[in-house]
């Protein structure tokens, strides 16, 4: 037995979002947001669910507070529903302000630091019929948004973080068609991409130019760690290089370095990366940040298909299916490394995460002199509840949390300045496409009763975050 201690001032604590768990889908003036459309649309979640009821955070919200505070969580990631602050994209909703204002009180009142991020991908489906993240209106209306907000909240708040996972709310919704709105246009997706980016740093803007005082700004980016499956096959270490370009590089250059990387834009040539870009974007976008938050789930491998062969569809980080027209599946194909597997079906690999943190700090935020912290990072399983509810995911998540949080460890002993880790979740919760068929809270949500029973992976993750040791 070994047990690695983790800095004083490291926080511990949980993330979840706006549309996953707080129900209340017409209450108090919000409007639809493209996720409640999507949802409408036959056969795009799998269980036909819905984000209406949800976990019904939004009539629970004391107590789910209340529950953190027994965990001795020390931060707690939740995302603002734009659709409910702004129910048609532009005009403030008093009442929505009103909710996450007696939320982040509360989370004071427990000593929990709130840490808010503005986008989390539920956009106000009235923009999302003036065209989304694929016209340069949005991120404009992005940026009036995250002004209003802060100067409501940015006397109480503290940590802003301006989108959630942009490579989602671009690539998988607008090319591979898994997400709002649905649909599969390459070129949409690298407009999408280059709008949302431009949401970013146009909301960086205003969150700085509209708070009561100084402010934490940054955004999260989720990343994968590309593996050829043959190091010493060209073709193979040509499909990482591909992978790693389409899913972190094409983010991470233009936040850090002010430019898309050229070997991406030639990827990325057919669909138009980079084309709708004006003169100033890339200024704006690559404008500093103060933190940068890391969403991380699995890596994978990667091999050119064999001669002839070519699949419609290649797995991509997280397990979705990517559509072929951006990287070409031609080029890629996903590759099993026979490791264990989340019910997601993504590999479990913690020494990932750890390789991750090291090229991030070398390339990008050790240069760039800012800390990262960890966002989300958690795991979905087949929970089995006893007869109380209770699920002993002890051979499972908790595996999986205590490993990766042995990753971090080592990163930070590597110099690598991570300064916190937020699980992936709190709840089991909406799992998107996945509706409610996918469990990754640590602790258990009763859909029918709305009881919270929290596993064993809670408990011991509550253990780590009083004690800030982390036992192996
Ligand atoms: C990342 C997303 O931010 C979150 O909304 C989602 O539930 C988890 N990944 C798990 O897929």
């Amino acid at each position: 037995m070994s047990t690695l201690t983790f800095p004083e001032n490291f926080f511990f604590g949980s993330a979840t979002a706006a549309f996953q768990i707080e129900g209340a889908g017409d209450e108090d003036g919000r409007r639809p947001s493209i996720w409640d459309a999507f949802c409408d649309e036959p056969d795009r979640i799998l269980d036909r669910s819905n984000g209406m009821v949800a976990c019904d955070h939004y009539h629970r919200m004391p107590a789910d507070v209340a529950l953190m505070k027994d965990l001795g969580l020390q931060a707690y990631r939740f995302s603002t529903s734009w659709a409910r602050v702004m129910p048609d994209g532009e005009t403030l909703n008093e009442a929505g302000v009103d909710f996450y204002s007696r939320l982040v009180d509360e989370l004071l009142e427990a000593g929990i630091k709130p840490w808010l991020t503005l986008y989390h991908w539920d956009l106000p489906q009235a923009l999302g019929e003036r065209g989304g993240w694929t016209v340069r209106e949005t991120p404009y209306r992005f940026a009036d948004y995250a002004g209003e907000l802060v100067s409501r909240l940015g006397d109480r708040v503290e940590t802003w973080t301006t989108l959630n996972e942009p490579w989602c709310s671009s690539f998988l919704s607008y090319a591979s068609g898994e997400h709002a709105p649905g649909h599969t246009n390459p070129s949409e997706a690298v407009d999408a991409a280059h709008y949302l980016l431009l949401a970013h740093g146009l909301g960086v803007q205003a969150l700085r130019a509209k708070a009561p005082r100084d402010i934490t700004v940054g955004i999260t980016t989720n990343h994968t760690v590309a593996h050829p499956a043959d190091p010493d096959n060209p073709a193979d270490v040509d499909a990482a290089r591909r992978i790693d370009g389409a899913f972190n590089r094409v983010f991470l250059d233009p936040l850090f370095k002010g430019e898309y990387p050229a070997d991406v834009l030639s990827d990325m040539a057919e669909a138009g990366l980079g084309q709708v870009a004006r003169e100033g974007d890339m200024a704006i976008i690559s404008a500093p940040i103060d933190v940068l938050g890391v969403n991380f789930y699995n890596g994978g491998a990667h091999a050119a298909p064999e001669a002839n062969a070519t699949p419609k569809l290649w797995p991509g980080p997280g397990g979705h299916l990517i559509g072929s027209p951006f990287v070409g599946s031609e080029t890629v194909k996903g590759v099993s490394r026979d490791l264990p597997r989340t019910a997601m079906d993504w590999e479990v690999d913690a020494a990932d995460l750890a390789i991750l943190l090291r090229r991030l700090h070398a390339e990008y935020t050790g240069p760039a002199g800012i800390p990262i912290v960890i966002t989300e990072n958690g795991a979905a399983y087949d929970d089995q509840p006893d007869a109380d509810g209770y699920v002993d995911d002890s051979g499972d998540r908790l595996v999986y949390i205590r490993e990766h949080l042995a990753a971090v460890h080592e990163a930070l002993a590597d110099g690598v300045d991570v300064r916190g880790y937020l699980v992936w979740s709190l709840l089991d919760n909406f799992e998107w496409a996945f509706g409610y068929t996918r469990r990754f809270g640590i602790v258990r949500v009763d859909y029918e009763t709305q009881e919270r029973i929290p596993k064993a992976s809670a408990r011991f993750f509550a253990d780590v975050a009083r004690s800030k040791q982390l036992t192996l």
